[in-house]
């Protein structure tokens, strides 16, 4: 029986109705209105504090989204998925990467297997790994511990560890240094084989299946630049492990057994931090504070499977994108981490969220008749405000804003924080309260322009305002903190895929252009005839083979 789309739920019409009489109400009148307003629409859980009072809605909007939510089932779907069903459908496959951070000891059943033991297992091995890489006792093949660790992967198999490892940096390890390469082009990893010494690097060749094209030619390429200078294949061993589901794959590349570190197919490639994926940062920043970051993460599992949806920050920061997706029909969001050290984040926001719900069909396949994902972009305050800001406050679209922040800095230097904190805080409320004619005259008057300058001025200067935002805090950026903020995304991207009637676990989307390109490389390779293509295709090829061969 297929679900109910949720464009035919009794709640979405009851929004709809909300949303034509109180489309045109103001923030900045909602606040005046009601000076509890920020009280009511924020909440803390797991160490964050969301505030969401500055968004389009009243106690009524949040009222019918939460109606909106539990027509869609969204409990009961929440609950299948911490039970292990399979509700990634169209894989038959489980979704389960909660139970990698929960506590050793904790059941989680799977096809009557507690994988519980397995998880803590692979943990195990990795803690063992990463202190003897830390403590210098694991030695490269000339006898000098390892400096240099080389993440090799893509997609899931690198931007979560690559954006945990700049977020955390603060905690890494004095000697070691991690890096990440990622891009077909090999100007990616060109840059810095340069930079390493063979003798002291160790690669994390990570891949899912291990079989994505770009992961295996740089691997290729990494192992036989390593080879060139030690020659001896028993020297590989101590400088490739491997991190992958396909140890059968693993094994044929010529990383033993022994040097891999498993993980499942219920565990997605963007919700895989959490696994053996996580290595490089259980190397940068050790087991102990690993375990910090699986236990921030578990906290706000915890709130998500307990509180009810109306004090449950997951599901209050879904919906209020939906609100603002679905109702108000802004095409993006944008993220903007007020931290240095989260400047990764939006990128690894841009596959969770769009990899997960950047879908046309529902679960059963049913095209969808109301928009989905949005696009997701950012980058770091106060950059942003130097970049695009400009349109987020005076351009024809109104895009949201989630701020994100720590209150404490990790490094000393005085009087930074303070101001950048102020930045965040101002744009959220700029963005909200605007500036209207009767204000932006004042202003202008005020700095003695003459009649003719303010009336030339003053349409440049007004602000419209009532721009939504959220503001996301904590303390410090810490391990556990961290594992809290990605864990509140990947429920909040999960809580979207509910209403939305997606399956925010597969991404067949990716696999057509994949297949193109294998015979496009065939024809710029010279081996294969070209295939007939687009005059444009064609075109483009012809170019490319053009200035290979002159
Ligand atoms: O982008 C497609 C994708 O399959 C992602 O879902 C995944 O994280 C990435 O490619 C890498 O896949 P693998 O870890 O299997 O190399």
């Amino acid at each position: 029986m297929p679900a109910m789309p949720f464009t035919a739920t009794a709640a979405h019409l009851a929004l709809t109705n909300h949303f034509a009489a109180s489309r045109r109400g103001q923030m900045r009148d909602l606040f005046a209105q009601n000076p509890a307003r920020a009280q009511e629409f924020s909440l803390e859980a797991a160490g964050l504090f969301l505030d969401y009072s500055k968004n389009r809605i009243d106690s009524e909007t949040v009222r019918l989204l939460l109606a909106l939510a539990r027509e869609c089932r969204l409990e009961q779907q929440r609950d299948a998925m911490f039970a292990g069903e399979r509700i990634n459908t169209t894989e038959g496959r489980a979704v389960l990467h909660t139970a990698l951070r929960a506590p050793r000891g904790q059941c989680q059943e799977l096809d009557g297997c507690d994988i519980n033991a397995d998880i803590h297992a692979v943990l195990d091995r990795m803690h063992d790994f990463s202190n003897r890489i830390r403590d210098g006792i694991w030695l490269g093949c000339t006898g000098q511990p390892i400096t240099d660790i080389v993440n090799i992967g893509i997609g899931g198999s690198d931007l979560g560890p690559k954006m945990a490892c700049q977020a955390l940096r603060a905690h890494g390890h004095p000697r070691l240094t991690p890096h990440f390469v990622s891009n077909a082009d090999g100007h990616d990893l060109g840059a810095l084989l340069p930079r390493l010494n063979s003798a002291t690097t160790l690669f994390v060749i990570a891949s899912k299946t291990f079989t994505t094209a770009e992961t295996m030619m740089n691997a290729q390429t990494a192992r036989a630049w390593f080879l060139q200078q030690h020659p001896h294949l028993d020297e590989l061993k101590k400088h490739f492990v491997a991190v992958s589901t396909n140890a059968e794959a693993v094994q044929s590349f010529g990383i033993a057994p022994e040097n891999m570190f498993p993980f499942w197919d219920w565990v997605g490639g963007r919700y895989s931090l959490w696994s053996a994926i996580g290595l490089p940062l259980m190397l940068a920043i050790g087991f102990e504070g690993f375990t910090q970051l699986l236990a921030g993460a578990h906290a706000l599992d915890q709130h998500f499977r307990e509180a009810p949806l109306e004090r449950n920050m997951p599901a209050l920061l879904a919906l209020v994108g939906i609100w603002n997706r679905n109702y108000f029909n802004d095409a993006s969001l944008s993220i903007s981490p007020y931290h240095q050290d989260l400047k990764y984040f939006p990128a690894y926001l841009q596959q969770l969220e769009m990899e997960s719900n950047g879908k046309q069909v529902t679960c059963d396949g049913m095209p969808l008749e109301a928009a989905t994902c949005p696009i997701i972009w950012g980058d770091v305050g106060t950059n942003g405000q130097h970049a695009y800001f400009q349109l987020l406050h005076q351009g024809t679209d109104i895009i949201p804003v989630d701020f994100i922040a720590a209150l404490k800095p990790s490094h000393g230097l005085p009087g930074h924080h303070t101001a950048l904190l102020a930045n965040c805080f101002a744009q959220s409320e700029a963005l909200m309260l605007g500036k209207n004619a009767e204000e932006a005259r004042r202003e202008l008057q005020a700095e003695s322009k003459s009649a003719q300058a303010i009336e030339a001025l003053l349409p440049h200067k007004i602000f419209h305002g009532n721009r939504p935002s959220n503001t996301i805090l904590m303390d410090e950026l810490s391990p556990a903190n961290l594992g809290a903020l990605v864990a509140l995304y990947e429920h909040k991207t999960f809580v979207q895929g509910v209403i939305w009637g997606v399956n925010s676990f597969d991404q067949w989307g990716v696999e057509f252009g994949k297949v193109l390109a294998r015979q496009i490389h065939a024809e710029l390779a010279g081996a294969s005839a070209s295939k007939q293509h687009d005059s444009s295709t064609n075109g483009l090829i012809a170019r490319a083979r053009a200035a290979y061969s002159s």
